[in-house]
């Protein structure tokens, strides 16, 4: 059995707009994964339904075996912690401390794991030293840490990322490349949404491909991304690694390692 299902599920927004259709899809703890697809492809809609910040107007959504529909938003976030696309829709502390208490604070535990979960979570993020300043005294690329770090004082078995990697220099891509690494080391399943794909070359082995409201291709980035009809599709690009081997005409090249390998051969 799977951790996390979705059954057939498709969501309509209030207004009728349809932004999601008959998804089916399973994830196990200890797996990492990334979710690409051009702008309103469905993403978001999908992975707020996960948590139960959003309901599915059709099929189901499972959290250890067990139908959803009868948990609250509240229950289903204690299993399923979503870190918001854009932290200022989730930041709403006056200190970057008490934001990242808040989760743990509300799971009623004592003050002492209370105190152990912040500092893990803040070391984790690089935000040890900042944690009694106000969240906007961060730029946004920052905020976007301060969420995922009371997110991960939670402790939930399941982790969403919207988007991390947007706005983010390349020394806090990596970072978060360690802190998806060390999530899935701690067993817990993290779903990742992201427009760069160099990053999901260089974290994930699996791929959800969302286009036109639904979910497309599930497989390895090289599966993904040398899958041409696949690509044109979905309006998707490919890592620019495999751009330059195309350009060579070669397939299948997914690192400069095997790049060169080709090219010397
Ligand atoms: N509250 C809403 N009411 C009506 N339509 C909405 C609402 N929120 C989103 N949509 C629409 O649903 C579609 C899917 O949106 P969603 O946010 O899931 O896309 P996405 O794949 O996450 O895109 P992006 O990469 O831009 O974040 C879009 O066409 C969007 O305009
Ligand atoms: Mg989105």
């Amino acid at each position: 059995m799977s951790y996390l299902e979705l059954l057939d599920v498709s969501f309509s927004y209030p207004n009728g707009f349809e932004a999601t259709r008959n998804v089916s899809l399973r994830f196990e703890l200890g797996e990492a994964v990334a979710i690409i697809g051009q702008n309103g492809a469905g993403k978001t809609t999908t992975v707020k339904l996960m948590n139960g910040l959003l309901r599915p107007t059709k099929g189901q959504v499972k959290i250890a075996g067990q139908t959803t529909s009868q948990l609250t938003t509240a229950q289903m976030a204690q299993h399923v912690g979503y870190v918001f696309q854009n932290p200022d829709d989730q930041i709403f502390q006056e200190t970057i401390e008490k934001e990242i208490a808040f989760g743990p604070k509300n799971q009623k535990l004592p003050a002492e794991d209370v105190a152990k979960r912040v500092a893990d979570a803040a070391a984790f993020c690089g935000l040890t030293e900042v944690l009694a300043e106000h969240p906007y005294n961060l730029p946004y690329s920052k905020r976007k840490f301060i969420t995922i770090a009371a997110v991960m004082a939670m402790d939930p078995e399941v982790v969403i990322l919207d988007e991390p990697t947007a706005g983010q220099d390349r020394e806090s891509t990596e970072l978060l490349g360690r802190l998806i690494q060390e999530l899935v080391k701690r067993n817990k399943a993290v779903i990742t949404i992201t427009h760069d794909m160099e990053f999901v070359v260089n974290e994930f082995q699996k791929v959800l491909v969302f286009a036109d409201k639904e979910l497309r291709k599930v497989g390895t980035p090289r599966k993904i991304f040398w899958d041409d009809a696949l690509l044109t599709f979905s309006a998707l690009k490919q890592p620019y690694i495999c751009q330059l081997a195309k350009a060579l005409g070669l397939r299948d090249v997914l690192t400069m390692d095997e790049l060169g390998k080709q090219v010397g051969r």
